[in-house]
């Protein structure tokens, strides 16, 4: 079945007032009122945070991250309208899934789904577990092009890129949405990529127990609202190891990101969902966010997803099971024998209890975030909003009107004398503040003006 979507549009913002309704609000779900964008391209970030892998050709703006949402959450963005991003990177799991394997429309997926929390935060540029995008515009498209993903594969009887494309230029909303992010509602690949990548980028989560310490002291002081086992558990992340030294993790995971070392390799985590060896696996994702806010695991942990829980993921590194070509030397001791941390269960139970305090609780309930879309995908665009117009009489017998609408859209302003035929008087772009504004004569009791939106 194909989902069903709406554009409300504005009408008769003119002089004399018909009754219309306010559609909703920023905040109702299935709204998005392009009238009073959400804030993702100056949200605020702690001074600490300064890795970005965010390119100076596709820095986030309110427009581009919008649209991105959009799209994020959209199920037509799949062959069968059935799966969207959202179905295998879930708010609620900081956009990552608690299924070990994510089911798209034809089969599952051969890798465990990535948390995409903070992916924009760091030095590393490529993505995927085994770091085969080179960025991460050109990582957003692939699942659309996966067969098994969302099936827009070209081959094996799938649909093309081309016929999604044909696809969201036939969706009224998706011509406005590209016409004000991109001044025109021409849809490209290179277009969808930036705006999902906008709003990948976006998703930040930074207001965790850690953030709260590392805003008081450095990583190598004890954090003052920390307990004596998250401290002595932070130590150990951060120290090399070592005789009396630490864990290690910091090497690769580098805080206060926690963001991957570009120059990883990989883990020792050799295994696969499908069985068989997997040595490609040189990237993780940050390591906020790995439980929820409860405590709860936001699901399984490495690209195989074979280390259910924190407990066994430092079971792992505590003793690196196996040895293979491409591990980091960092997971050997010096000689070469692989790493042999001999931790205590006081230990491993520390660095657990510093895992925990990565997580951050915005992120799970920001609307900007969640899906613009009904339980029943519907979605409305708020274009023009009836109750933004104020008219100001000006002495020389003309009258203003003037309406905050959305940025960078082109709006008709019409006149009409009988309210049934209405003629255009011109077109107003509204700028980057989103006002149009324009001033008439006041000539006869009978006319009557209206701006409109024709996507
Ligand atoms: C059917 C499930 C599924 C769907 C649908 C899906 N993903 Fe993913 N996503 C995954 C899996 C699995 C991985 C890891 C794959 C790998 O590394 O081989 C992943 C990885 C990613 C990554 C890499 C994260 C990192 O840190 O390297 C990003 C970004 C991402 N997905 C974004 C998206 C976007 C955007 C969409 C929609 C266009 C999408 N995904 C649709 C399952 C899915
Ligand atoms: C030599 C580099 C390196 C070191 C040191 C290292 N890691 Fe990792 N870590 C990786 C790589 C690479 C991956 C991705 C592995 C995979 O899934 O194949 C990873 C994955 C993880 C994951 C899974 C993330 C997820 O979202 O599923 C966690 C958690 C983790 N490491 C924690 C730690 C802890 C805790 C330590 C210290 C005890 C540590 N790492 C030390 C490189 C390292």
């Amino acid at each position: 079945m194909k989902t069903k979507n709406m554009i409300t549009i504005g009408l008769m913002a003119g002089i004399h007032f018909l009754a219309h309704a306010q559609v909703g609000t920023t905040n109702t779900p299935g709204v998005v009122d392009l009238t009073k964008l959400a804030n993702y391209a100056s949200q605020s970030k702690p001074v600490y945070i300064t890795r970005t892998n965010t390119p100076v050709a596709n820095q986030i703006t309110n427009a581009g991250a919008t649209l991105g949402r959009v799209m994020f959450y959209d199920k037509r963005l799949s062959r069968n309208s059935a799966v969207s991003c959202s179905s295998c990177h879930q708010q609620a799991n900081a956009f990552g899934d608690t299924a070990l394997a994510s089911t798209g429309v034809s089969g599952s997926t051969g890798r465990h789904s990535m948390r995409l929390v903070n992916a924009g935060f760091a030095t590393e540029s490529k993505f995927f577990w085994d770091e085969r995008a080179a960025t991460l515009e050109a990582q957003t498209t692939q699942p659309v092009r996966d067969h098994a993903e969302m099936g827009f594969s070209g081959s094996s009887g799938d649909p093309t890129f081309a016929d999604l494309v044909t696809r969201l230029s036939a969706i009224s909303e998706y011509r406005v949405l590209f016409a004000m992010t991109y001044g025109s509602a021409t849809i490209t690949e290179t277009r969808i990529q930036n705006a999902l990548a906008q709003f990948v980028r976006s998703i930040q989560s930074f207001d965790s127990k850690y953030d709260a310490g590392r805003a008081q002291a450095s990583d190598n002081q004890p954090f003052p609202n920390f307990t004596p086992q998250e401290n002595a558990g932070k130590a150990l992340f951060i120290n090399p190891p070592g005789p009396g030294g630490g864990a290690g993790c910091a090497g690769c995971h580098v805080p206060p990101e926690f963001s991957i070392d570009p120059n990883s390799r990989n883990n020792g985590v050799t295994g696969s969902i499908g069985g068989g060896t997997d040595l490609t696996n040189t990237r993780s994702p940050s390591l906020r966010d790995m439980v929820g806010p409860n405590g709860k695991s936001n699901g399984p942990l490495m690209h195989h997803g074979g280390q259910a829980t924190i407990a066994d993921l430092i079971n792992h590194y505590n003793l690196i099971p196996g040895d293979n070509t491409n591990l980091d030397p960092r997971l050997r001791r010096p000689g070469g024998a692989l790493q042999n941390l001999n931790l205590t269960q006081q230990q491993k139970d520390q660095l657990a209890a510093f895992l925990r305090t990565l997580t951050g609780s915005n992120v799970y309930t920001d609307v900007k975030w969640s899906s613009p879309f009904t339980a029943s995908n519907q979605l409305t665009l708020i274009i023009l909003p009836e109750s933004a117009v104020k008219m100001t009489r000006n002495p020389n017998n003309t009258l203003t009107l003037q309406c905050q609408a959305a940025a960078g859209l082109n709006y008709r302003m019409e006149s009409s004398t009988n309210l049934k035929d209405w003629v255009l008087m011109e077109q107003v772009a509204s700028g980057p503040t989103g006002v149009i504004e324009k001033t008439v004569p006041i000539a006869s009791n009978a006319t009557f003006y209206r701006f409109t939106y024709t996507p």
